[in-house]
């Protein structure tokens, strides 16, 4: 008897009267095996009872659990189905599937014909294919299918927030739990994972504690290398090392879940975290990690990351030591570094790229996305994104409809990109090695770094374009040759185990491929294929191209007005157009530079053929700041990506536009024409005082706009700066105003004032302060006031010269000067000049 049945009376009767059920109970108390198997027998559902789980590995496991549970081979009345394998029949009644599995179910056939019920479960994994799933289903139960059955189920879900979306009741079984002692590392350390875990193992075997221990694990490889750490413990204590992930065959996955009379370690991915229940675990060592799904901007596509796990998780985690008696659990990192983490994993709707997602539904007619009824909608930015992605690659035309092409790619279980990859590769005819090429891409650095240049000098003694690929397909062939044996791959510098994924997930993309039409049965030759595949590779991916412009740098520009730089390591070095599907921000010597990888050498002449309409030859005019000169060049140009400039004769050039470029020099003061001196800028100065000391007169004041007209004027004709340097310019400035005006300036803002003894008083003028002007003591005499400019408006400051011209005063009152220091200034300066006149 397990906790869920308590409560099977009350989730039946509620589902008899709605639609609609949110359960909430403790893992392991017996939701995923009991529940499908409750609806069964209450005959509430004539259909199929599909249950969605997030992971293959339990997808299987826990159909076969039900199906012995029932007491059927598995495949009739209980099957499952998930990406690589199915068991299912006509008779199949209870139906265990990946949710990325039903979500291509939904879209084949939104009023899911033949299903009377759909389980939800694990629903706080919070997929992004169990959201869209849920508001999909929400939307069907509403229009196609009212008698459909829903039931969400979770450990830890916000029970509430599910049954408000769905308006539904919820029911909570509680069942006992045992306690945890939770421990954690006493200080941070750098060491690997696996050697954490058998330290902990030593310990915990050497204190002599009963039951089984689960380690978890982020992967397949970290497990291995725990296994091979801790094997050092096997014999001594009698124990057996198991692992538990979603890559191994299907008997060594059940070997771990299979009770036996030795002591067990399973070492196991976070399949084990509420997924799979073990019974008899009552020890968990938790190295604290899993592998995430994220949004990888280096590749525009999402990838799996190795990542901390939230405090949420880990609870589960310590949780699974508590089920059947008080258990331990011990944290490989510090509680410090616990406090600091993430409370709950993010839900992927609001974190990866949507694009596969939205392709997916508009393939279902839904053609609002920003409306469609998310129980949490993705930001809207993220919405903008992933639309303006389909659109590159021409899954979505005008008025973000479907095309074609889109709908073709909309069948494919893999990011748009990839599938608009794998659509072209299969009409073309090439489609087997794009689906080679599309699980490479899919999956983590095949090669071991120091093992690079070996594969890459072997790939490059092809003739035809170079690309990394072929790097990556040749270390691939010889994983393969090898039987993917990790020793015999890792010795060739190849990863064998990732190249077995790589090559199952190829196979699987190979499948799809069989379902587009191909455009000519005639297969493509062998020089053709790989500058084929190119082309394909290139419609995928049209934001990545970059362009090399000389062989002595690495430096790239980058489509989206980017610079970058070409890996070293990669094959691809002509000079010429690149398409680098890698493309990764590094920090450098404080500053960030974009480092291009997995890098395939383009033609011209493809990216004219492939994408017309990115593809443009302009002829522009423009400032060659070498040469000083305007010239006319031919652009070659795909999207803002400059391919090729090649300098056109000079006669074609607009005259008017050479003037603007050549007058944008003097304006920004880059240049400056000879003739442009200080009369010039004097001229300019004192309209400007005019303009501001008499604003009634709606004089100009010089501002950018003026002096560009006044410049283009100058460099009327010209073409390079030689013919303008050393034109006049005054003339052209003052002109800027009528002959009134300038009269008026001259007059009110005169150049000079002239003084009783006959001098003629320069006067400087800046706009802002007050005129200046200066002049020896002796050349003021008779004047008793201080001068003005602008018919009194504006006074002059006076800078009076001893006889040695060095400033005695500086003063806007010349009477006061003559009242109050003169008369002791004039002793002084008497007696030290006395052959001067001193009035
Ligand atoms: O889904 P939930 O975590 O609520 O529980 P479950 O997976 O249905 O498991 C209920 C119980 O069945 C567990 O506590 C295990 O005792 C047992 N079980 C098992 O022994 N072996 C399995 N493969 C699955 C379940
Ligand atoms: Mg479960």
């Amino acid at each position: 008897m397990l906790p869920i049945h308590s409560f099977e009376q009350e989730i039946i009767a509620s589902l008899s009267t709605g639609n609609r059920l949110v359960l909430t109970a403790p893992t392991g108390s017996g939701k995923t095996t009991q529940l499908p198997q409750m609806l069964f027998s209450s005959g509430l559902c004539p259909g199929q009872i599909v249950v969605l789980q997030p992971r293959r590995l339990a997808t299987r496991l826990v159909a076969q659990r039900v199906a012995s549970e029932m007491k059927s081979p598995l495949g009739q009345l209980v099957g499952y189905q998930t990406r690589h394998d199915s068991r299912t029949t006509d008779e199949t009644r209870v139906r265990f599937v990946t949710e990325g599995i039903f979500l291509r179910l939904l879209q084949s056939d939104p009023a899911l014909p033949g299903v009377g019920a759909v389980v939800l479960d694990e629903f706080h994994e919070r997929s992004l294919a169990a959201d869209t799933v849920l508001a999909m289903l929400r939307v069907t139960q509403s229009s196609l299918r009212p008698d459909l059955k829903l039931v969400v189920m979770s450990a830890t879900l916000d029970a509430a927030g599910v049954s408000a979306y769905l308006s539904c009741p919820s029911v909570t079984a509680t069942g006992r739990t045992y306690p945890v002692d939770v421990r954690y590392l006493s200080q941070p350390s750098s060491a690997p994972a696996w050697d954490l875990a058998a330290d902990a193992l030593g310990a915990l075997l050497a204190r002599g504690d009963e039951g089984d221990v689960l380690i978890f694990m982020p992967g397949r490889y970290e497990i291995r290398r725990t296994i091979d750490a801790c094997s050092r413990y096997a014999s001594e204590h009698d124990i057996v090392l198991l692992p538990l992930h979603g890559e191994l065959p299907p008997a060594e996955q059940d070997a771990a879940m299979s009770p036996r009379s030795q002591r067990r370690v399973i070492v196991s991915t976070n399949v084990a975290e509420t997924s799979i229940t073990i019974d008899g675990v009552r020890h968990v060592i938790d190295a604290g990690l899993a592998r995430v799904n994220r949004f990888d901007p280096r590749r525009g596509i999402n990838v799996l990351l190795i990542e901390p796990i939230s405090r949420a998780s880990a609870d589960q985690r310590a949780g699974r030591a508590g089920r059947t008696a008080p258990g331990t659990c011990l944290r490989l990192w510090t509680e410090a570094e616990h406090r600091s983490r993430v409370a709950h994993e993010t839900p992927e709707v609001q974190r990866l790229d949507l694009a596969q997602v939205l392709l997916q539904l508009l393939d279902m007619g839904i053609d609002d996305v920003a409306s469609f009824p998310w129980l949490q909608p993705p930001p809207a930015l993220a919405i903008a994104q992933a639309m303006s992605v389909l659109k590159l690659i021409g899954a979505v035309g005008d008025g973000e409809k479907l095309t074609p092409v889109g709908s073709l790619m909309a069948r494919f279980p893999t990011h748009p990109r990839i599938a608009r990859l794998l659509v072209e590769a299969a009409r073309r005819g090439v489609g087997e090695r794009a689906a080679t090429w599309a699980a490479l891409l899919g999956e983590r650095d095949i090669l071991l770094r120091e093992q690079r240049q070996r594969h890459a000098e072997k790939a490059s003694e092809a003739d035809g374009p170079r690309s990394d690929f072929l790097v990556l397909e040749n270390a691939l062939s010889m994983a393969r040759a090898a039987r993917f044996d990790p020793g015999r791959c890792a010795a060739m510098g190849v990863q064998g185990n990732a190249c077995r994924e790589i090559d199952k997930t190829a196979q699987l993309l190979r499948e799809a491929c069989e379902s587009v039409p191909t455009r000519s049965r005639a297969r493509v030759s062998a020089e053709r294929e790989l500058p084929e595949l190119l082309r394909c590779l290139l419609l995928a991916f049209p934001d990545h191209v970059a362009m090399r412009r000389s062989g002595q740098t690495l430096a790239c520009g980058l489509v989206g007005n980017r610079r970058g730089e070409l890996d070293p390591a990669t094959v691809a070095q002509h000079v010429g157009p690149v398409l680098a599907l890698d493309i990764r921000e590094v920090g450098s010597g404080g500053g960030v530079k974009t480092v291009l990888s997995l890098v395939s050498e383009l033609e011209h002449d493809w990216l004219a053929a492939e994408c017309p309409e990115r593809f443009a030859v302009k002829t522009v005019t423009l400032w060659n700041d070498d040469r000083r000169a305007v010239e006319r060049v031919e652009r070659v140009m795909f999207d803002d990506l400059i391919l090729e400039e090649k300098l056109r004769p000079d006669s074609g050039i607009d005259a008017a536009q050479a003037a603007e470029l050549l007058a944008e020099q003097i304006v920004t003061g880059r240049l400056r024409p000879a003739k442009w001196d200080a009369s010039v800028e004097q001229w300019i100065a004192r309209t400007r005082c005019a303009s501001a000391l008499f604003p009634e007169r709606r004089l100009i004041g010089y501002d950018k706009d003026d002096l560009t007209v006044i410049a283009q004027e100058i460099c009327a004709g010209a073409t390079r700066w030689s013919q303008v340097e050393d034109r006049p310019c005054l003339n052209a400035v003052r002109d800027a105003l009528s002959w009134d005006d300038q009269q008026f300036v001259e007059k009110m803002v005169p150049e000079r004032i002239e003084l009783p003894g006959g001098f003629k008083m320069k006067i400087e003028y800046q706009l802002g302060t007050p005129p200046k002007g200066r002049a020896k003591i002796q050349d003021f005499y008779g004047l008793s006031q201080t001068p003005t400019v602008a018919a009194g408006r504006q006074r002059v400051v006076l800078e009076i010269l001893g006889p040695n011209y060095r400033p005695l005063q500086t003063t806007e009152d010349l009477a006061g000067f003559w009242a109050n220091l003169y008369p002791t200034l004039r002793k002084e300066l008497a007696r030290k000049y006395p052959r001067h006149e001193w009035r």
